[in-house]
């Protein structure tokens, strides 16, 4: 079995140098190069790293023998044509969220990883947020039921990130509506927990980032399979801390989880003391406070395991398909606000792509 891999990093951005810490304290990874349009970044972030190959052509970066595995961080926009590249060119990807902007080149990337040997996964980073990695497992091992109702919001301002209107920020394409860049992080969170959404209906409004070309709040309901209803809130220019507040709502108890706090709410009645975890007196009427470490951009937890199953040579933990079917539903949901009307997701032409 290999003993390390070897990873390029396409950006030298704050959350490309997140990815690059979290290789350099792998004891199974190392990074080689860094590759950024600004040279002179790429080269103050790759000595940060101890990095000794730097690129401005990530062309370039593919051709080097020695790296094993790429992390895609550069805007949305660039997804599709550099993990296609990188597939082509023998290397696995670990690609930042969303997968792509549209279901179209999504297909395009997981047919480019069906037809070799490498291997592609997503990085949608709520999968190794500790308070959702432990309201999951709550879940699935039946602690507060049958689900019924589950919530999740991306709440943000964006006013300083994306600058004037008149700044050429990537963030400021019509193809990358927020419900798409951000609020993957939202859909795919209830996705992991609750299934594939069959169908959507959302508005939405443009009443805070009046110069951007999307809407910039919107509510989305979904029908998840087993009845699950569920609602994802978007926005990106409201007036209040970053948060991704999610509820969910069992026949015996509910969970919120926040990614901003460090500890999750359960309300339950009639827990057993041999549950481990509460107090046999708590009811649904007192709120529980289990502690979970407050680490809402683990690049650490999602680069050790991605590293792992390369190493071990098994399937990724959230594949092409997984990450094609968020974008599915976030479009649906932009789609159904535009045309006033519920809107049917499909899935049936994603299968089959990841290894
Ligand atoms: N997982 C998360 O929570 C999270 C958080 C932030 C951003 N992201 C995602 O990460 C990606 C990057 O976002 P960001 O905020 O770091 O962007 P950014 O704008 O801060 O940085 C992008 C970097 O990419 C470089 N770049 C642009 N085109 C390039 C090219 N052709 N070749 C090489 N380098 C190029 C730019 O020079 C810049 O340094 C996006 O896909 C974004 O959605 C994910």
């Amino acid at each position: 079995m290999r003993q390390r891999i070897n990873y390029g990093v396409i950006s030298a951005s704050n959350m490309a140098r997140s990815h690059m810490k979290a290789i350099q304290d792998n004891p199974n990874a190392r990074l080689v190069a860094v590759c950024d349009l600004d040279l002179a970044k790429a080269k103050r972030t790759a000595d940060l790293f101890g990095a000794d190959q730097v690129y401005q052509d990530y062309r370039q970066l593919l051709d080097n023998a020695a790296i094993d595995a790429v992390v895609i961080c550069t805007p949305d926009q660039l997804h599709r044509e550099m993990t296609v590249a990188a597939l082509a060119r023998g290397k696995h990807v670990l690609c930042e969220k969303p997968m792509a902007l549209t279901v179209a080149d999504c297909q395009a990337m997981i047919e480019a990883e069906r037809a070799g040997k490498a291997r592609l996964m997503i990085g949608q980073i709520c999968r190794y947020t500790p308070g959702f990695v432990a309201a999951k497992d709550l879940i699935s091992r039946g602690k507060i039921g049958e689900l019924f109702f589950v919530e999740s919001e991306y709440a943000h301002d964006y006013s300083r990130i994306v600058g004037s209107p008149t700044a050429d920020h990537w963030r400021r394409d019509p193809l990358r509506h927020p419900f798409l860049g951000g609020g993957c992080h939202a859909v795919d969170l209830l996705r992991w927990i609750a299934g594939n959404p069959t169908e959507v209906t959302a508005y939405a409004n443009r009443k805070m980032l009046r110069d951007m070309p999307t809407d910039d709040c919107t509510i989305a309901i979904y029908k998840f399979p087993d009845e699950v209803i569920g609602k994802v809130f978007v926005s990106i220019g409201c007036k209040r801390n970053y948060t991704m507040r999610s509820v969910f709502y069992g026949s015996k108890g509910t969970i919120i989880a926040d990614n901003t706090t460090p500890h999750l709410t359960i309300f339950k009645d009639g827990f057993a003391a041999a549950d481990g975890l509460f107090d046999a007196a708590a009811t649904h009427t007192v709120p529980v406070l289990l502690p979970v470490s407050l680490n809402n951009h683990n690049t650490s937890g999602e680069i050790n395991d991605f590293t792992r199953c390369l190493l071990e040579d098994t399937a990724v933990t959230t594949s092409s398909v997984e990450g094609a079917s968020t974008v599915e539903a976030c479009l649906g949901a932009v789609k159904s606000a535009a045309a006033g009307k519920p809107v049917a997701l499909q899935y049936a032409h994603l299968q089959g792509g990841s290894l």
